[in-house]
């Protein structure tokens, strides 16, 4: 039987205090490695202090793996320094690229699904996952544009690096449910191509519905700044039958002083855990009575 998933929020300095006063209502924090390596004396403290106080997973923004260029071998040494320095037991990254040499391009953009730029990626992670000490998960994210020269889905893209390579996936459910809605992809069937189990941790979070005269219709925008729609905790409750995350982790990026709404999307994230643990249960008990 599976254990349940540790259930925490995003380490953001200007919430430290608040963090740290909280810490009780959380099993986990994950970090971000390019605020340790970028941060500064003040944030790296900020990150140190949380050691041993309780669990830490690493994330990142600024591998850009889909960059087709050699991995930054000094940013690699970086993170493998902090995975050291923090004792974490993993690290993820995007599926995307955001930089292109010499310009940082501060977005997350989507790679083309093509077999070609398979191949450019697959000797990437494969690098990765011998150079760093511990399992390595790549994110799902919520694109603006898509390339439209695409040869697969959003899953046969991930499912040929999955076998080609092992490595896991970060799901990020509201990056799902802005996609569906933005693009039109079928969530329920993207959770059903994955292969079972190969979910090792989980992002939920929430942005505004923009609306704009000039647009044909309103998209959903990934900022972080508000709570997480319902759409996107039933792919959780969905994604939580088949698969089996470590972790399940709140991101906010934007209107931090909303503690409460942070508390209370923590508090929904358990809820919807241990439903789908109860249906699991029940499907189980169902299926051994007859
Ligand atoms: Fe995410």
């Amino acid at each position: 039987m599976p254990s349940s998933p540790l259930i925490g929020i995003g380490f953001r300095v200007p919430i430290a205090k608040w963090t740290l006063a909280n810490l009780h209502r959380f099993d986990v924090l994950e970090v971000t490695v390019d605020h340790y390596i970028r941060g500064g004396e003040y944030t790296c403290k900020a990150i140190r202090n949380l050691v041993d106080r309780i669990p830490l997973v690493l994330h990142g923004v600024g591998l850009s793996i889909g960059t087709d260029v050699p991995l930054d071998d000094e940013y690699l040494d970086g993170v493998s320094e902090v995975i050291e320095d923090l004792k974490v037991p993993s690290y993820s990254e995007h599926l995307a690229w955001t930089k292109v040499p010499g310009i940082d391009l501060a977005n997350l953009l989507p790679v083309p699904k093509t077999r070609a730029v398979a191949e450019m990626l697959i000797p990437k992670i494969e690098r990765l996952q011998s150079r760093l000490p511990v399992p390595f998960s790549l994110e799902n994210i919520s694109y603006v544009f898509d390339f439209p020269d695409g040869e697969m889905s959003d899953a046969e893209f991930f499912n040929l690096l999955f076998r080609e390579t092992g490595v896991g996936m970060l799901l990020d459910v509201e990056n799902l449910f802005v996609n569906s809605h933005n693009h039109g992809i079928d969530p329920q069937g993207f959770l059903d191509e994955l292969p079972e189990g190969v979910v090792t941790g989980v992002h939920a979070a929430g942005g505004p519905l923009v609306r704009r005269p000039y647009l044909d219709e309103p998209f959903y925008a990934d900022n972080h700044s508000q709570q997480v729609p319902e759409q996107a905790l039933d792919h959780l409750g969905y994604a939580l039958q088949r698969q089996h995350p470590e972790t399940i982790i709140l991101e906010r990026d934007n209107d931090y002083e909303k503690g409460d709404e942070l508390l209370a999307d923590v508090s929904r994230l358990r809820e919807q855990v241990a439903r789908a643990a109860a249906m699991r249960e029940a499907s189980v008990t169902d299926a051994t009575a007859h």
